[in-house]
Order: structure tokens, then C-alpha cells, then sequence
């Protein structure tokens, strides 16, 4: 569905990464992970084409996204990228429903109120998004994501400001996705959402990570220990 082939990236005279090499299937939920400062979000801005990579090929089924001019990468954002941040990036001043809406294609009525019931977010369309929690706000973000139908799914560190059981449902959600056949890529700091992920990608080394003691966990326990990490982390900042 997606590879990187060759990609290098610089800031200046700091090279962030050269010869990178990462392809993600259809279907497939990849983890993002490495020292903070290595390159993750990067990564994905420049998979997002929010970022332009310094050197190698972004194929996307067998197109360069690095080579689409202005109108091609409108396009490939607007139909094909489902885009999920740490701060949920709704607008804020308008309603569920307009957030909602915003993700909708060209013919298609969107099934809000299903996507809504999905993320437990049932009837409540007509309320302005900055009245919402930001787990609220995020779960938002999720319906946005399952009205829009992306055939590729960018989060970054979609969990790190929530509470145990809105992570457990961000990671459900994704992982939904990806078996609906969407690729999904997610950087994370969090050990339980890398658990919950096919595999994982270090930025840093440019290799396959071990998956160190999360071997051969199941995606629902990944998920209850997203939990327990999150309200462990969430009960440590107040
Ligand atoms: N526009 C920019 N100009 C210069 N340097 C940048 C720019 N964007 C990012 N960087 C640098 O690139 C490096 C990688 O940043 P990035 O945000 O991708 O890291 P990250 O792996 O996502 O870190 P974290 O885990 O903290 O989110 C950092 O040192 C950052 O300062
Ligand atoms: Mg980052």
C-alpha cells in the first residue's frame, strides 16, 4: 500500500534519517517508535505530505507522492489520508456535526450517527466541539476518521493525552480500521498501543524493533494494558 524507499530527511546540516526503508499493507497496524527527537512525526508528515522527505520515493499503489504536483497532493490527501494528532485538531468552535462533515466526500452521505454511537458519542452532534473533553474530542476525531473511510491512516502519539480507556478505544478504533483493510501507521511512546500493533518500526535505527516482552500478546490484552498505563499516567499527573 505504502513504501518508503530510500528516504532520507534533513534539518540543516542534521540528518534525521538516510535509507530509510518502511512499507505498510493494506490491512496492516504499524508502530512508530524511537527517542523522542528521532524523527517520527517527521516521518509521517512526510507519508502525510505535510513535509517534503531530502531524498528517496514515497510509493503509495505504485505512485510517487513525492513527484504529485499541488493538485495531486490535494487530492491524495483529501480522498485517500486519514490524519489523527495528539491534540485532535477539531475546529473547535464549530459543532460535532459541521467536524463531522468536514471528512465527507464528494457524493457520499456520511453515517454520522453510527460512527458517533461507535466512539459512545451517541447524539451528540449539535454540541461545539471545545465544550467536549479532550477524550471526547479525540473520539471526535475517531468518527471523522470512520466517516472519512481512509485507505491510510497517519496518528501521532494519538493516546498521549488520554486517559486509560479513551486509549483503549483510539487503538479498538484503529485497529478496526486496519482490518476493514486500511494501512495504519502510529507513532507512540506507549508500550501497550505498540503491543496492539502488527509490528513495530524504530526511527532511530531504521529497523524492525523487537517487540521485547509484548511477544505474542493478543489485541485485547494490549488494549486492557493501554488501559492500565494510561489511568496509571493520568493518575500520576494530577
Ligand atoms: N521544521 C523543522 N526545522 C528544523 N528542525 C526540525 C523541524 N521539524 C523537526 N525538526 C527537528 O527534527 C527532529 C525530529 O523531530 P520529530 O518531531 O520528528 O521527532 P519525534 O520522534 O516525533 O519526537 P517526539 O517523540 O518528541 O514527538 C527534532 O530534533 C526536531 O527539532
Ligand atoms: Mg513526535
Amino acid at each position: 500500500m505504502i513504501t518508503a524507499e530510500n528516504l532520507a530527511k534533513s534539518f540543516g546540516s542534521r540528518v534525521l534519517w538516510q535509507d530509510l526503508h518502511l512499507t505498510v499493507g493494506a490491512g496492516e497496524m504499524v508502530a512508530l517508535v524511537g527517542a523522542s527527537g528521532s524523527g517520527k512525526t517527521t516521518l509521517l508528515n512526510c507519508l502525510g505530505l505535510l513535509d517534503r522527505p531530502s531524498g528517496g520515493r514515497i510509493l503509495f499503489e505504485g505512485t510517487d507522492l513525492t513527484r504529485l504536483g499541488p493538485g495531486g497532493r490535494r487530492r491524495f490527501r483529501r480522498d485517500r489520508l486519514g490524519y489523527l494528532f495528539q491534540d485532535y485538531a477539531l475546529i473547535e468552535n464549530a459543532t460535532v456535526r459541521a467536524n463531522l462533515d468536514v471528512a465527507r466526500r464528494r457524493g457520499v452521505r456520511p453515517d454520522h450517527a453510527r460512527a458517533l454511537e461507535r466512539v459512545g458519542l451517541a447524539g451528540r452532534e449539535e454540541e461545539r466541539a471545545h465544550h467536549l473533553s479532550g477524550g471526547e474530542q479525540q473520539r471526535v476525531a475517531l468518527a471523522r476518521l470512520m466517516v472519512k473511510e481512509p485507505s491510510l491512516v497517519l496518528a501521532d502519539e494519538p493516546t498521549g493525552a488520554l486517559d486509560g480507556d479513551n486509549a483503549a478505544m483510539v487503538v479498538d478504533v484503529l485497529r478496526q480500521l486496519s482490518r476493514e483493510g486500511c494501512a495504519v501507521v502510529v507513532a507512540t511512546h506507549n508500550d501497550g498501543v505498540r503491543a496492539a500493533c502488527d509490528r513495530a518500526f524504530d526511527v532511530g535505527s531504521g529497523r524492525e524493533a523487537e517487540r521485547g516482552d509484548s511477544a505474542g500478546w493478543v489485541v485485547e490484552r494490549a488494549a486492557e494494558r493501554v488501559g492500565r498505563a494510561g489511568r496509571a499516567e493520568h493518575a500520576n499527573r494530577r
